[in-house]
């Protein structure tokens, strides 16, 4: 049976090979990760915090709420496009895994799509809409649930890929093929409580920090609501530090422990729960936003390398390894990724640069050029999207 599974996940791979050296993927799949992680789980954190504060909070939590109600579809939007770019990198190197996860799963990854078209619409329209007087507070209360299913549609893709030995069994129960794909087959619940539930209680706490960090530097700041929301910041990161540990130790003991990984992974979480608690203790809420960044983005990559880990050492077992993935360096698509991707950051520099500034009152002179500048790539970007596409096609 092992020789099979061996031979099922070698022969799934795309015979045409990666594009580029499949670690510098797989590198390139965890950083992207964490990106897409912190989106997701902020996008959560702010629309729980909205609809509570517009049920049961305080007139200055009620101010913020209209700030998080509005961040909660920004955030999701930053989520989607964030997980477009290990969705890309996840098919490239597991391809067997990951589309075998899809298939056992296709009902709900068929759905998966308008689940999240749903949850941003629900929690723009609250955004646009809501009042602190309880019109559409329903619409917020469906976006946090259709974002949930979307988190769990994700995390059960994720864990299906970990076990091929029962692909077989999932697709044929008592052989007899389950084409519905409605099962949800393999999930961890400490996982999922550590990656989407504690995770977006930080996400939104290093968040809130931040945005006391930055509101602090105008002229017409209002300090004392700046260091309520400020500390607010501060005692949801330290109290999600213990829930951090609790659900990364359990991870480890269910999960973890399946591939031999609990201790190492016990260890990690360890460290990583200690450095929340001890690098946010230390942090002033007015002053510590962009370092309590810096602690929560270290953290989650931390905790990417670990998701990887198990990943890589489950399929493993099966002589499956990311730098044995055959590839050809395909020059064209690696000049075309890395143009694009000079062109998309000049643009998005820009454009967080004009936001930053205009938020503190007066953009810098020379963010104007770099707008000239990165308009001009983007427009020849284009064009050479298209001669390529004519060329291509004639
Ligand atoms: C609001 C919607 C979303 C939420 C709440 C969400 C949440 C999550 C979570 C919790 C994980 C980790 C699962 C685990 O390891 O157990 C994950 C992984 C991932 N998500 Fe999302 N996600 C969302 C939308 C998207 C979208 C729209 C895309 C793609 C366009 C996407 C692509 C990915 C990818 C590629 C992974 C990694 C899969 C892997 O490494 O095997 N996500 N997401």
């Amino acid at each position: 049976m092992e020789m099979l599974n061996t031979e099922m996940l070698r022969m799934m791979r795309d015979p045409l090979g990666a594009p580029l050296h499949p670690t510098l993927i797989q590198v390139l799949l965890v950083a992207t990760f964490v990106l897409h992680i912190f989106f997701v789980t902020l996008a959560l954190g702010a629309a729980s915090f909205a609809l509570w504060a517009f049920l049961r909070g305080n007139e200055w939590q009620r101010r913020l709420a209209r700030v998080a109600a509005r961040l909660a579809p920004n955030a999701v939007g930053l989520g989607v496009v964030t997980g477009i770019a290990p969705l890309l990198f996840v098919q490239t190197i597991y391809d067997p895994l990951w589309y075998a996860a899809n298939t056992l799963t296709g009902f709900w990854s068929t759905l998966f799509i308008f689940v999240v078209m749903g949850g941003y619409s629900m929690a723009y329209l609250f955004y646009l809409k809501g009042s602190p007087q309880g019109r559409l507070l329903w619409a917020s209360g469906l976006s946090i649930a259709l974002i949930l299913l979307a988190g769990w549609i994700m995390h059960v893709l994720a864990n299906t890929q970990l076990y091929p030995e029962y692909w077989r069994e999932w697709y044929a129960p008592n052989l007899e093929p389950d084409t519905r794909g409605v099962v949800f087959h393999a999930y961890n619940l400490p996982r999922v409580a550590f990656l989407l539930l504690v995770s977006s209680v930080l996400s939104l706490g290093v968040t809130l920090m931040l945005f006391a960090w930055y509101f602090r530097q105008r002229d017409d700041a209002d300090y004392e609501y700046l260091t309520q929301v400020g500390n607010l910041g501060k005692r949801l990161a330290l109290v999600s530090a213990p829930l951090l540990w609790i659900t990364g130790i359990a991870w480890s003991f269910t999960q973890g422990i399946q591939f031999g990984l609990h201790i190492v992974m016990a260890l990690a979480f360890t460290f990583i729960a200690l450095l929340i608690r001890e690098g946010f203790r230390h942090l002033d809420p007015l002053t510590g936003g962009v370092r309590a960044l810096g602690f929560w983005l270290l953290s989650l990559l931390g905790i990417g390398v670990i998701r990887e880990t198990i990943r890589a050492t489950s399929v493993a077992r099966y002589g499956y390894r990311v730098a044995d993935y055959p590839f050809v360096w395909d020059w064209a698509s690696v000049l075309v990724f890395a143009l694009t991707t000079v062109v998309g950051v000049a643009v998005i520099a820009y454009l967080v640069l004009v936001l930053y500034d205009s938020g503190k009152g007066e953009v810098r002179p020379w963010a104007e050029k770099l707008g000239r500048v990165s308009i001009g790539m983007l427009g020849a970007w284009l064009a050479l999207f298209i001669l390529l596409g004519v060329r291509l096609y004639l």
